[in-house]
């Protein structure tokens, strides 16, 4: 069968980035009732189309231009960090919502698109964690740290993933050390006969990152107490996990004006 031009209708998405992220994700929108992908941005390739389904959709070399062009209600921005302020800002500047998936937005450019978002009456989202089961077993790691002084995070990723730890890890000790009242306890070894073989530390948690091929996103959170231990565990088997986080942060630009910063806020799980 031959693809049609997009044309439906629903919520006009338009994605700046087509990499892993965004290609797998824009895939599962496509196939989600209410949404229209109606542009793609990326730079590398001559073709004027991408295939989503059975679906061609419109392919623009920039965003700015995909975004006039396109005239979407919604940008989802999932490119590199150094790139999602400049689109996140160009989109609101056409009214456009912005959904950031990209990870990596630091502190000062959160408030200046809180500021936009306000300027412009605006809803918005930066989500550095679409991935609904993960964000709900921060939450669960964060209740279960009250009760236990030590614990002990596993993060494993695809071999190839440039940095350790991932920024889940992190974020998941933060959460707990912030809802632990007290700190965690890690107990040194007395001999180590392989230089990190206990891993990193934050907040008093051990962070250990696997790294092999055949992996996706997992990440364990072991509390050890006396005469027992907890184990929580998260595995995403593909980025469609991705897909009903993003549906979530879409509706939810649209209907809010203001910027809205992490899924477990969306979900009611974080102030
Ligand atoms: N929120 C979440 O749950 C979640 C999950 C996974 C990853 N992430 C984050 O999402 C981001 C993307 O991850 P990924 O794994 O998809 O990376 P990736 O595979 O490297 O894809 C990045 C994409 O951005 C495009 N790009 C870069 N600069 C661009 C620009 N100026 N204009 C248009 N397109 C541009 C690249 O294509 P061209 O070079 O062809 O332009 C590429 O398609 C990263 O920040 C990652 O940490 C978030």
């Amino acid at each position: 069968m031959r693809p049609e031009m997009s044309g439906q209708s629903g919520i006009r998405v338009a994605v700046a980035g087509f990499g892993r992220l965004a290609s797998d994700v824009t895939r599962g929108l496509a196939a989600v009732g209410g949404m229209e992908i109606v542009g793609i941005a990326r730079r590398q390739g001559d073709d004027d189309t991408i295939r989503v389904g059975e679906t061609l959709v419109a392919r623009y070399r920039d965003v700015g231009t995909m975004i006039r062009e396109s005239r979407p209600d919604v940008l989802l921005e999932a490119t590199l960090p150094e790139f999602a302020m400049e689109h996140s800002l160009a989109a609101l500047a056409s009214g456009v919502r912005p959904v950031v998936a990209t990870s990596g937005v630091s502190d000062r450019d959160l408030e200046e698109l809180q500021r936009a978002c306000a300027d412009r009456s605006l809803g918005g989202v930066v989500a550095p964690n679409l991935s609904v089961g993960a964000v709900v077993l921060m939450h669960l790691a964060a209740i279960a740290g009250r009760f236990f002084e030590h614990a002990d995070i596993i993060e494993y990723h695809r071999d190839r993933k440039a940095d350790a730890p991932s920024g889940t890890a992190v974020h998941t000790a933060r959460l707990m050390q912030r809802e632990r009242e007290g700190s965690f306890t890690r107990v040194p070894s007395r001999t180590v006969t392989v230089p990190d073989v206990r891993g990193g530390e934050a907040n008093g948690i051990g962070i250990h990152s696997i790294r092999l091929p055949g992996l996706v996103a997992h990440q364990e959170v072991i509390f050890g107490g006396t005469g027992q231990t907890l184990t929580l565990r998260h595995d995403a088997m593909s980025n469609d996990s991705y897909v009903p986080g993003a549906v979530i942060a879409i509706r939810h630009a649209m209907e809010t004006t203001g910027l809205t910063v992490g899924l477990g806020t969306l979900l009611g799980l974080e102030r």
